[in-house]
């Protein structure tokens, strides 16, 4: 009889990418409760009790490369806290975390909140996977597979900082669309005033979402989604994020670091990435290698998902799992009877019914 080998942690992310699930899941129906309660802070709080309650049962070293905003104050997983049980010999793994996308939203029981994660394990000649963008805010462009095919055919890329006539009529021909059956999505804010004045004259259809951006700038790269374009200022934690899903659906994004004024413009640059300040960053760059997996789960619905449908003893979650190596990318549909789920709190180490 040959002996059987070891387990070796070749493609480890096959082993351990559903209970990378199973933690967005247990966030989304753990928040669920303060759906438009008006107290974002307790939705963040029960998202990352039940987050980091699954990591403690999965027997990896995670440790948190890009956690929550920096704008946050909230009870979040920030940068280099270490989730997973740390035994010694288990597999490494860098985390890119939000828990909760879109808590405002939660509050208001408003749509386009998911929670959400990215994992890398070590990879030969990857140095950073996901990378920790000094930023608070990029300007993001965000487009599917359809359009770098026929910008692929021409030798031509889409260009972050054309004008944005140009960009729209060049997904408009790329997707066999009029330029105002384009579909536009960006996050509703001030800055946004001239982008919204230029994709208006241009005639392209706009989509403003309150909050939420990892989802929307997604959603280009899903075809069922109907947004064909992401573009805008947001969050640089969101933006990595967003790469790495983005880049196992065969979409691409550029981002741009976008400081808010000069002091953050100086700090910046103090930090030595004055270069890195014009730097046009693709998918690639802010989610480098093929160790990446991503997955998400609807809290409400979003154009990648829809929310949590709870109903008497059944809660019904939809997510999505994809990798970057292989491109599979699997949606989710998990129904949880109620009567029998448990979830792992962090808080007090224990299972309880939700
Ligand atoms: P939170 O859920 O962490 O509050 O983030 C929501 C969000 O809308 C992100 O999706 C987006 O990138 C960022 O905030 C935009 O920041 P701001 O609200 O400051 O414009």
């Amino acid at each position: 009889m040959p002996r059987l080998h070891r387990q070796n942690y070749h493609d480890i992310e096959r082993i351990i990418e559903f209970d990378f699930v199973r933690a967005t899941e247990a966030a989304a129906l753990n928040s669920l409760k303060w759906l438009g309660r008006g107290d974002k802070e307790k939705a963040d709080g029960a998202a990352c009790d039940a987050m980091r309650g699954m990591f403690d049962l999965m027997n990896i070293c995670g440790e948190v490369v890009i956690g929550e905003g920096i704008k946050d104050d909230a009870p979040g997983i920030f940068k280099g806290e270490q989730l997973g049980t740390w035994l010694p010999g288990t597999p490494q793994f860098d985390i890119a975390i939000d828990p909760i996308d879109g808590t405002t939203n939660i509050s208001k029981g408003a749509p386009n909140s998911i929670s959400c994660m990215a994992a890398a394990s070590p990879e030969a000649g990857v140095k950073v996977a996901l990378r920790d963008v000094p930023s608070f805010y990029m300007t993001k462009l965000a487009y599917g597979p359809r359009v770098i095919q026929y910008m692929h055919k021409r030798g031509d890329s889409l260009q972050l900082e054309a004008p944005i006539s140009e960009t729209l009529a060049i997904v408009a021909r790329a997707l066999e669309k009029r330029v105002q059956d384009v579909v536009v999505m960006m996050l509703d804010r001030p800055r946004h005033k001239e982008i919204v004045d230029e994709i208006r004259t241009a005639g392209a259809s706009l989509r403003m979402i309150s909050d939420g951006d990892i989802a929307a700038a997604m959603a280009p790269a899903i075809p069922e989604s109907n947004v064909d374009l992401y573009m805008g200022i947001g969050g640089s934690p969101e933006a990595v994020l967003a790469a790495a899903g983005i880049k196992c659906l065969g979409g691409d994004m550029q981002c741009k670091m976008w400081p808010r004024d000069a002091k953050e413009r100086k700090k910046l640059i103090d930090e030595s990435c004055e270069k890195e300040l014009d730097r046009i960053f693709f998918a690639d760059d802010l989610a480098d290698g093929k160790n990446i997996v991503f997955c998400a789960t609807g809290i409400s619905d979003s154009a990648l998902l829809r929310g949590v449908k709870s109903q008497g003893t059944s809660a019904t979650t939809y997510s999505v799992l994809m990798r970057a190596k292989s491109k599979t990318v699997r949606f989710i549909r998990a129904t949880h009877d109620l009567t029998t789920k448990t979830i792992r709190l962090r808080s007090d180490n224990r299972e309880h019914r939700i």
